[in-house]
This record gives structure tokens, C-alpha cells and sequence, in this order.
């Protein structure tokens, strides 16, 4: 949706116009591209990093506009610190990080000229870089109808039209690229779903922004109320009552692995359009912000294009949960009981408590109908995950070491970081209830961990499960060298590493399906 710059990859000694991007290495070092325009400039680099005493420090810069001897309008150094030691993360905040520098005010175009003084930068590194920087270039732009106005008026649009990205192999770098490129797109989608306002987007129009996905290989169906109902998916309904929109859960099927391809992960997503909190109304003070709630059925979405884009050689399954919340004549009330799918009845004791009955239906649908060989769920599900873990780590719970472990390496791996917290026999007492089987909310204390709880009541025993809560990293969440967006992204680049990692081609056959240790399923309840 937003104009993504154009990005190339080309060769060190291609000339080019606009801003130059080199850089220097601790100790303010010049790499052997940055040697060459000091020469150009007749020594203005140097002189410039001695002014201001740059030291080559990772992501610090120095900038020289209007440099004689070379076409260039600016020049920036930019520090690399230790480049042999650079992770992932490294190469995607540093892109971020310089894509940050250029607004496009100096020129439209932007060359980079990515070389280090003695390690390689391997084409893997550049395409790093390339997504950290593109990634940054993302904004919502979409209601500013200034830019709109100006259509057409060249000279009054400053924003980066062109990245052309120099390194020792463009070929190979392009290469590398490619799933950078689906990851991207994937991101990129979800962050526009959650920006997007409730009143443009609520069930119904999400359900049809997920069925864009058939264009990309993905088999999408969109379930109506009626489909709902017959179903069973009461809990799920329940919460989308109050509202004049109906509900409505859409199925994203990728079979990238084909039928041989063995049982799929599921992926699961809470979609509530807007969260007013329902009868149990929300305060007037930030709630704007429940236009975020379905993040978790975003990413649930972009995920499923980034695998497709990729031809990623897994079966997934997306599914996601999409309602409003709101309060009226017909909401739920508190103290109502529905009975779930799964034949569980629930107490409603808070209608605020809302996404862990659209997920708890969902959970459960998703393990009758397909069989997954993993099921993880994404969800802005509680407030009480910030209070624990601030906007640094999203709240990871599961009933399978393996699986929390591979998505804690996956959140290392990407920056996208996951803490684990607590699932056992004496919080599931939380959300045991005089009337029905369980009750929506836990009360004060351990507030996402009586949520989880609550989901785990939808989990089959041998489901290896983790959810996600992903309240605070979703949106609204810290700046970023590679995000300044409202709504982050949060989860795609997360996922897609974990099925790369353990659930795609050769990583998928050394999986092996370990069954969730007993002691901490639903059965266990009768033990304490
Ligand atoms: N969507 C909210 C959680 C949330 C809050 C997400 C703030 C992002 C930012 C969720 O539906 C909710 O209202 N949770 C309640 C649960 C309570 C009523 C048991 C909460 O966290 O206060
Ligand atoms: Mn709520
Ligand atoms: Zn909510």
C-alpha cells in the first residue's frame, strides 16, 4: 500500500548521483569505498571525521553536504563499529538505521556502498541490510491528503524514490534478497492492517483484505455468522453480538510442502477490529488505540503472504478470529453463559476479557479440522503483559519446552524477543467458575497468566501450543532503527524464521512431534 522505494543492488564501481552512503569502522576507518571519495573530495571525509570526532561507533554518522570534485549532492559516513561480529539483527538495524538518515530532501535517489576493510560482506549481510532499510522506509501515509493533492508535482515530493544498494556481488546479493523481499511485503502488509482505522476496517473488510492472498497461492476461505454458528463457534459469536457488523473467521491454507508435506503448523490470530471493551466499557483514554487489537490476526495475514511470496516448502495454516466488540442492545452481558465449541461453558464475568473466547473457538477449530503438528497463537490479549514485561519482549507461553525454545531462538535471531512466563495447575485454579465449567477473567494479580490459562482450556493434551501476547509489542510500540510505524509488524519476521529454522524442507524431517508433557494439560486440573 505505501510506495515502497525502489531498491538495486549494483556494483561497487558504479557511478551514481543523490546522497552517498559509505563507512567507517571503529576507529573511524574508511572502507576502501569511503578511501576512494575522501580522494574524490580532496580529503573533506577526513577532515569532516576529524571535526567532529566521529569514531566509526555502529550507527553513528557524519554528514557532508554539497561535496566538490564528485556528482553527489551528500555524503554520509556511516559507522559500522565491528562489522566481523554483526548478527542479523546487526545488518537489519544498521539498514534501518541508515535508511533513517535519508529523507530524500538531498536528492530521490540514495547509493550505499557497503564494503568493510577486511571481512567479506557476504551477499547474506547486504540483504540484511537491504530489508532493515526498506522495513525503515515503511510509513502510513494513507489519509494525508496533502502529498495526494500534490500528485504529479515533482518538486514538491522530497521522499526517497531510489535505493540502489553497492556491494562486491549484486548478483548474489539479489539472490539473497528474494525472501527478504516476501518478508518484507508480508510485514508491510500487517502493518498497514493494524494502522487502518475501525471504521474502514472491521470483520468483514479484513476477512476481504485476507482473500488477496488467493492472488499469491493461498487458499483462503472466509466463514460467514451462519457458517459460524452451525459450527458452534458460540464463545466467538458471543463477543461479536453487540455489533451491526457481523463476524467472521477466515482459513489461509499455504501447501507449500505439498501432500506428502506431513501435518501443518497452525498459526492462529486474534482479530478484534475494534475493542470498546464491550458492556464492561473501556475508559475514554487511549482507547483509539483497540483499532489494534486484530494485530495478532495481522501478522496472522502477512505471515501467510511472506510464506507464499517465498514458495516457503511448509503447510501452514492461517487462522484468524475477526469480531467487534461493542456495547449495545444485543451485546453479551456480564454474568451471561456460552458454551464454547469444544462443549466447555463459560462464565462472562468482564465482556473486556473478549479475545480469549474469539481465540479459545478458534484453537479449538483448528486442532478438530486439520490435525496441526504445532499450533501457535498471536494475540493483543492482556495489559497485564505489559506491566511484566514492558514494550521490550512479548509474553511467551507453552506447553512444550522444544517449541518455547525454537521461538525463543527465533526472537534472538531477529530481534523480534520473546520471554516465557509461567503456565501450572494452580494459576488454571484462577479461572475456575461457581456457574460454568471456567470464568473469562482471573482477577488481579498474574493477569496474562490466568489468560493463557484460559486458552489452554482449548488446547488438546498432545497439541504442542505456544501463545504469543503480544499487547505491547504489536503497537504502539518502542521506535526502532527499522520501525517508526504505530502498528510494528510485530511477529511476521518472528514466524518465518521459526518455520525456516525447524518446519520447512530438511529442518522438517529432523522435527519430530513430542508430545506436551501431561502434567502441565487441562486433564491436570483434577490433581491439585
Ligand atoms: N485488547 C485488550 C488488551 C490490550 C490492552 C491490548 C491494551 C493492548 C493494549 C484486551 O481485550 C483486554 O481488554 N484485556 C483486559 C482483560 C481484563 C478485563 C481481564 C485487560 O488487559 O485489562
Ligand atoms: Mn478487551
Ligand atoms: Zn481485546
Amino acid at each position: 500500500m505505501t510506495d515502497q522505494t525502489a531498491l538495486s543492488f549494483a556494483s561497487m564501481t558504479a557511478t551514481g548521483d543523490g546522497v552517498a552512503v559509505v563507512f567507517a569502522e571503529e576507529g573511524a576507518k574508511l572502507t576502501p569505498a569511503a578511501q576512494d571519495l575522501d580522494k574524490k573530495t580532496k580529503g573533506l571525509l577526513s577532515k569532516a571525521i576529524q571535526i567532529t570526532a566521529f569514531k566509526g561507533k555502529k550507527g553513528a554518522t557524519v554528514d557532508v553536504l554539497a561535496p566538490q570534485g564528485t556528482k553527489f549532492t551528500r555524503i554520509v559516513v556511516v559507522g559500522l563499529g565491528k562489522p566481523a561480529s554483526f548478527t542479523q539483527e546487526d545488518w537489519l538495524n544498521l539498514g534501518g538505521a541508515v535508511r533513517g538518515q535519508l529523507t530524500g530532501r538531498e536528492g530521490a535517489t540514495a547509493h550505499v556502498y557497503l564494503d568493510a576493510i577486511k571481512d567479506d560482506v557476504t551477499p547474506t549481510d547486504v540483504a540484511n541490510f537491504a530489508l532493515g532499510a526498506q522495513l525503515r522506509g515503511y510509513s502510513f501515509k494513507k489519509y494525508k491528503s496533502k502529498p495526494r493533492k500534490k500528485a504529479g508535482d515533482a518538486a514538491n515530493d522530497r521522499s526517497l524514490k531510489k535505493l540502489v544498494v553497492h556491494c562486491a556481488d549484486p548478483r548474489a546479493a539479489g539472490q539473497a534478497y528474494a525472501p527478504n523481499r516476501a518478508i518484507l511485503d508480508g510485514v508491510t502488509l500487517t502493518r498497514d492492517l493494524v494502522n487502518e482505522p475501525a471504521n474502514v476496517l472491521g470483520p468483514a473488510e479484513f476477512a476481504q483484505r485476507a482473500k488477496t492472498l488467493t492472488k499469491a497461492g493461498v487458499q483462503v476461505e472466509v466463514m460467514s455468522e451462519a457458517t459460524l454458528k452451525r459450527l458452534g463457534m458460540r464463545a466467538l459469536l458471543a463477543v461479536g453480538q453487540g455489533s451491526e457488523r457481523p463476524s467472521h473467521v477466515v482459513v489461509m491454507q499455504w501447501k507449500g510442502a505439498g501432500a506428502k508435506g506431513g501435518a501443518p503448523i497452525a498459526i492462529v490470530g486474534k482479530g478484534v477490529t475494534f475493542d470498546t471493551g464491550g458492556i464492561s466499557l473501556k475508559g475514554a483514554a487511549g482507547m483509539e488505540e483497540m483499532k489494534g487489537d486484530m494485530a495478532g490476526a495481522a501478522c496472522v495475514v502477512g505471515l501467510m503472504l511472506a510464506l507464499a511470496e517465498r514458495k516457503a516448502k511448509v503447510n501452514a495454516i492461517g487462522i484468524v478470529g475477526l469480531v467487534e466488540n461493542m456495547p449495545s442492545g444485543d451485546a453479551q452481558r456480564p454474568g451471561d453463559v456460552v458454551e464454547a465449541m469444544s462443549g466447555t461453558t463459560i462464565e462472562v464475568l468482564n465482556t473486556d476479557a473478549e479475545g480469549r473466547m474469539v481465540l479459545g473457538d478458534c484453537l479449538w477449530y483448528v486442532q478438530e479440522k486439520f490435525k496441526p503438528q504445532a499450533v501457535i497463537n498471536l494475540a493483543t490479549l492482556t495489559g497485564a503483559v505489559m506491566v511484566a514485561l514492558g514494550k521490550e519482549h512479548a509474553g511467551l507461553f507453552s506447553n512444550n519446552d522444544e517449541l518455547a525454545e525454537r521461538l525463543t531462538a527465533a526472537g534472538k535471531e531477529t530481534g523480534e524477543k520473546l520471554w516465557r512466563l509461567p503456565l501450572g495447575p494452580k494459576y488454571d485454579k484462577l479461572i475456575e467458575s461457581k456457574v460454568a465449567d471456567i470464568k473469562n477473567t482471573g482477577g488481579r494479580w498474574g493477569g496474562s497468566i490466568s489468560a493463557a490459562q484460559f486458552l489452554q482450556r482449548f488446547i488438546k493434551d498432545d497439541t504442542p501450543w505456544a501463545h504469543l501476547d503480544v499487547a505491547g509489542m504489536a503497537m504502539s510500540s518502542n521506535d526502532s532503527d527499522i520501525n517508526r510505524s504505530w502498528g510494528s509488524g510485530f511477529g511476521v519476521r518472528l514466524l518465518d524464521q521459526l518455520i525456516k529454522d525447524h518446519y520447512e524442507g530438511a529442518a522438517a524431517r529432523k522435527s519430530t512431534k513430542a508430545a506436551a508433557p501431561k502434567s502441565r494439560g487441562r486433564k491436570s486440573r483434577a490433581k491439585t
